[in-house]
């Protein structure tokens, strides 16, 4: 046998005759060829199958199918239609060699042999052979290198509008905030005055009704139209009332400046218990109860953690897109419900956090929608993976969020889901590598 890696090149002759067949493989294999012989075109055939030649040797005249069939058959196959076959005809036999090529041969060699002419013919189809198959790799290489690319860009371009879209809109968000901000302080800062000029009023009012006990007609008519005394009950209520709808005012101010900070590049000691609530804040429209559905319950249970370090305005994104998407998954829940079944329900998530080690923290969401099911729960990470119709779902928030928890933060987002719905669990480190600070 000739050893296969150092010969020339890989042969199947394919001939009938015992004795041409024998006498061209003897003259190859002691030109340095690896041949192999087949006496038939089916079992020409189940060799290819089995460890494909180089190049193919095919006579025409075979018993069974023969050299054309034989020849059509191996094209056919999309494995080996480029293995390069060469027909044997005879040498006056013109028509053979037209059908030959025309079966899919690159060329032709004939009986008898010329020797030297033979091997520069097969010499010449192997290059050409392995040429093809070199390029033909380095197409199919740079083609998936090439799709690689472009969808890291797709995913890079969208992640960058959408990043785009949140510093925007973080900005937006924010200096409205401060606009905001100054009126209310404003407004609260005067309501401490008037309370007490109108405590100091109310009381100068009672002093003239003690020592004027007997007033003129004009003024009984004039306190008795203004109901001074419903008046002097109701106006110190009505002011503390106008006192938390301000302080009330300024906790949303609060919650938005916490929420839509902006300045990623800075990692800061966060409370992510104010992150948390921030993000329910600006939630609480869509958790609240609707004409059509009831409100999700938000159940908090949320442990003693320590300031951790962050990139604030990142990691409130991420609680956003998981909590945006278990009220997705819960108004999807009741939605699909009969209005007998929802009698029933209470749209809920949970949001617990601990903190399991000194170094760690996780926060777990955790909601009873639909859940996740089994065979995309590999998928979700991925970009532009989305089960929501067109125009609500970007298929990017997981993806997103992965990167800030788990590239951005050297954390964990870990996904679990059963019948009962589905949870997420988030473990951050309490501290960040230095070098990323300085970054
Ligand atoms: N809490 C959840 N319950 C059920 N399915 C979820 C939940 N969170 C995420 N998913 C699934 O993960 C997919 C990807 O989520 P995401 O990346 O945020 O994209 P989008 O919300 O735009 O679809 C969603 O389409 C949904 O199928
Ligand atoms: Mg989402």
């Amino acid at each position: 046998m000739t050893d296969r890696t150092d010969s020339n090149g890989r042969l199947l002759v394919v001939d009938d005759t015992p004795v041409s067949a024998e006498v061209l493989s003897e003259v190859l294999r002691k030109a340095n060829y690896d041949v192999r012989t087949a006496r038939d075109g089916l079992s020409a055939i189940e060799i290819v199958k089995q460890d494909p030649p180089e190049l193919i040797l095919l006579d025409v005249i075979m018993p069974g199918i023969d050299g054309f069939e034989t020849c059509r058959r191996l094209k056919a196959n999309p494995d080996h239609a480029e293995i390069p076959i060469i027909f044997i005809t005879g040498s006056d036999d013109t028509d053979s060699r037209v059908q030959g090529l025309e079966a899919g041969a690159v060329d032709y060699i004939t009986k008898p042999f010329e020797y030297t002419e033979a091997i520069s013919r097969i010499e010449v189809h192997l290059r050409l052979y392995r040429l093809n198959r070199t390029l033909e790799h380095q197409v199919e290489e740079r083609t998936a290198q090439l799709r690689e690319t472009v969808e890291e860009l797709q995913t890079m371009q969208m992640k960058l509008i959408q990043g785009e879209k949140m510093s925007a809109l973080g900005q937006l968000v924010a200096g409205v905030a401060h606009e905001i901000n100054n009126p209310v302080n404003f407004i609260q800062g005067n309501l401490v005055h008037a309370e007490n000029y109108v405590n100091d009023l109310l009381t100068l009012i009672a002093l003239y009704q003690k020592h004027t006990p007997n007033v003129n007609e004009e003024l009984e008519e004039a306190i008795e139209s203004a109901d001074l005394e419903f008046l002097q009950e109701d106006l110190p209520k009505l002011l503390k009332s106008m006192r938390v709808g301000t302080d009330r005012i300024r906790n949303i101010v609060k919650s938005l400046r916490n929420f839509s900070r902006t300045d990623d590049s800075k990692i800061e000691k966060t409370d992510i218990h104010d992150g948390l609530d921030s993000t329910l804040m600006i939630l609480s429209n869509r958790t609240k109860a609707k004409p059509d559905r009831s409100e999700v319950q938000i159940v908090k249970i949320y442990g003693t953690l320590p300031l951790i370090e962050c990139y604030p305005g990142p990691i409130n994104q991420v609680f956003m897109n998981i909590l945006a998407n278990a009220t997705d998954a819960l108004e999807e829940k009741y939605d699909s419900m009969s209005a007998m079944a929802r009698e029933e329900f209470q749209p809920t998530i949970w949001i617990e956090t601990v903190s399991p080690d000194d170094d760690h923290i996780e926060i777990t969401i955790a909601d009873n929608g639909p859940g996740i099911p089994a065979k995309i729960r590999h998928q979700i990470f991925d970009s532009f993976f989305t089960t929501k119709p067109k125009g609500k779902g970007t298929g990017i928030g997981m993806s997103i969020s992965r990167e800030i928890v788990v590239d951005q933060h050297h954390g964990k987002l870990d996904c679990q889901s059963s019948s009962m719905g589905a949870k997420f669990i988030i473990t951050l480190p309490v501290s960040q590598p230095q070098l990323d600070r300085d970054a």
